[in-house]
């Protein structure tokens, strides 16, 4: 059955661009973003690759270790990345994966056989401090990533792990919240006291510090 949220990200132990990675021990207590891509030397592959390292200063604000994986070589990763480098401007600054037999895309279901029979799709994992599956995304080869959208769900999740609140559609960081339903109004207003009512179900308040 594939991963489900809240399911414990698998361990595994796997050759990468920076040596081998035992991944629980790589990842230590940070959230972490696992991700796959369908194969080096690709176009939408080294946009997505550069734009990951370009937001390098991004990851490590939040707190965010990110790791890539296809089913290529080290070898093959290791001679791509030159032209990441020279395409984007910014040389890939997080390892890759190697994963020829497919163990970690086989763990993580990461191949999708009707869509591309033995390469990995654009899987994204986002795993947190203890190692739980809070998020999962996958896209077809032909459509990239907005890593933008990403980083906003790790603050998303981060905000309602540590408030009793939610996030509601296209939320940004410094936005409004929603309450969360559990809690009974009394609750709220000790939390919140300015929180405003917009239907009884529907309660809303500052995003809290
Ligand atoms: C790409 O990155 O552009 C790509 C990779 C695999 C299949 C199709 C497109």
């Amino acid at each position: 059955m594939a991963l489900q949220l809240g399911d414990t990200a698998p361990d595994f132990t796997a050759n990468s661009t920076q040596g081998e990675i035992e991944f629980h021990a790589w990842k230590g207590d940070s959230w972490a973003i696992l991700f796959s891509h369908p194969k080096d030397f690709t176009p939408v592959c080294t946009t997505e690759l550069g734009t990951v390292a370009q937001l390098r200063d991004a990851w490590d604000a939040q707190g965010v270790k990110v790791i890539g994986l296809s089913v290529d070589s080290v070898d093959s990763h290791k001679e791509w990345e030159q032209d990441i480098a020279d395409v984007m401007g910014e040389p890939v600054n997080f390892p890759v994966l190697a994963d020829p037999d497919r163990t970690v895309a086989n763990l993580y279901g990461m191949i999708h056989p009707k869509a591309l029979d033995t390469l990995t799709v654009r899987s994204v994992f986002v795993i947190t401090p203890d190692n739980k599956v809070a998020l999962t995304l996958t896209y077809p080869a032909a459509v990239g990533r907005n890593f933008d959208e990403i980083l906003r769900v790790v603050a998303a999740l981060k905000l309602t792990a540590a408030h009793p609140v939610a996030t509601p559609a296209n939320w940004q960081d410094g936005d409004e919240v929603i309450i969360s339903p559990k809690l009974s109004d009394d609750e709220a207003k000790a939390k919140f006291p300015e929180f405003e009512t917009v239907k009884p179900y529907l309660r809303t308040t500052a995003q809290p510090e």
